[in-house]
């Protein structure tokens, strides 16, 4: 039975299926069909939904805004994310004013420091808090954080708040295998994939495997046709095959946003897995985190 929650470390659930918004938005003229696309997946029962306040410059926030009017606020758990150089104490707060008033909502249910790059994680953490406090989001975590990245986020006052690292994993794409999933297990932290379908099988990031696309790999194939389901829904049922991860496929097309939501029914076997594994290994050394 596919298990529809994580737990987060603050005891609250998150779903784990959700949509992705990246890439949207950025065309005025295919606005329309998105946000159907985003209504068809609320209507089928998608109840998360990942946006940033890079994307498309805000307009995938306005997007998901628009998507949302007429359905009920508490159905859907809203991500959005900060850029670190507006994750300070000079710029958060408008930053998230920004993005709150695009959403067309007063709060955030996860807020997500987009990569690290030059933030000081300490007045991350201060600011995260500071905005938990106030009412403007639920909660916090991190993305495209590695090993390195999160001992350094555990050093600081309220960095153990974080509650989510949102990461780059697909079958093509297991480095965080070796290191951070044990690390932010022991720790109880969850994960976010994003990319879970490798952009529809095309992306391949790591070196050794990059030879083969996901979709023309015969191992993949046999598992699609076993289960009587498209590759794509194996790439995305590979990932929801761990209970910690939560994942959020961008889809448009309201045939793959059906084919996402179905994957519910898919429960991949050991079997599966290992054939699955046989043309892309789990890592068997550290891999620096793969970032898209
Ligand atoms: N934190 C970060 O740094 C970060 C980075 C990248 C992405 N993200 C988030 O993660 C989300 C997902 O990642 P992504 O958009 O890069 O990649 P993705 O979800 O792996 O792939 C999206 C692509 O797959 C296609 N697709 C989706 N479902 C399909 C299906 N059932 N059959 C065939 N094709 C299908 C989509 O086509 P159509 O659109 O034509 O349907 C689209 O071209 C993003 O939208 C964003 O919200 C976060």
């Amino acid at each position: 039975m596919f298990k529809e929650t994580v737990q987060l470390p603050d005891g609250s659930l998150m779903p784990r299926l959700g949509q992705g918004t990246w890439q949207m938005a950025e065309d005025d003229a295919k606005m329309e069909r998105e946000i159907a696309g985003l209504r068809h997946g609320f209507d089928l029962g998608f109840r998360l939904i990942d946006s940033a306040e890079m994307y498309a410059d805000g307009k995938s926030e306005l997007l998901v805004g628009k998507a949302l009017e007429g359905y009920r606020r508490e159905d859907q758990f809203i991500v959005t994310k900060v850029l670190p150089e507006n994750a300070n104490r000079k710029r958060i707060y408008s930053s998230l004013d920004r993005s709150l008033c695009l959403l067309g909502t007063d709060y955030a249910d996860l807020y997500l420091l987009h990569w690290r790059g030059d933030s000081d994680l300490g007045e991350v953490a201060a600011c995260m808090e500071d905005l938990k406090a106030r009412g403007k989001i639920r909660r916090w975590g991190v993305s495209n954080f590695d090993v390195q990245d999160m001992e350094d986020l555990w050093q600081v006052p309220d960095g153990k708040n974080c509650c989510v690292n949102q990461i780059l994993y697909n079958l093509g794409s297991r480095g965080v295998e070796y290191d951070l999933v044990p690390w932010q297990r022991e720790k109880g932290v969850p994960f976010m994939a994003y990319c879970p379908v490798g952009q529809a099988g095309a992306l391949v990031t790591q070196d050794r495997v990059s030879k083969e696309m996901m979709v023309r790999d015969p191992n993949v194939r046999a598992v699609a046709e076993r289960h009587g389901c498209s590759i794509v829904q194996v790439l995305l049922a590979f990932v929801l095959r761990l209970e910690d991860f939560a994942a959020m496929p961008k889809a448009v097309g309201f045939d793959h946003i059906e084919e996402n939501y179905a994957v519910k029914q898919i429960s991949l076997t050991e079997e599966d897995i290992e054939q699955l594994s046989r043309s892309f290994p789990a890592p068997t050394e550290k891999i620096p985190m793969e970032k898209y």
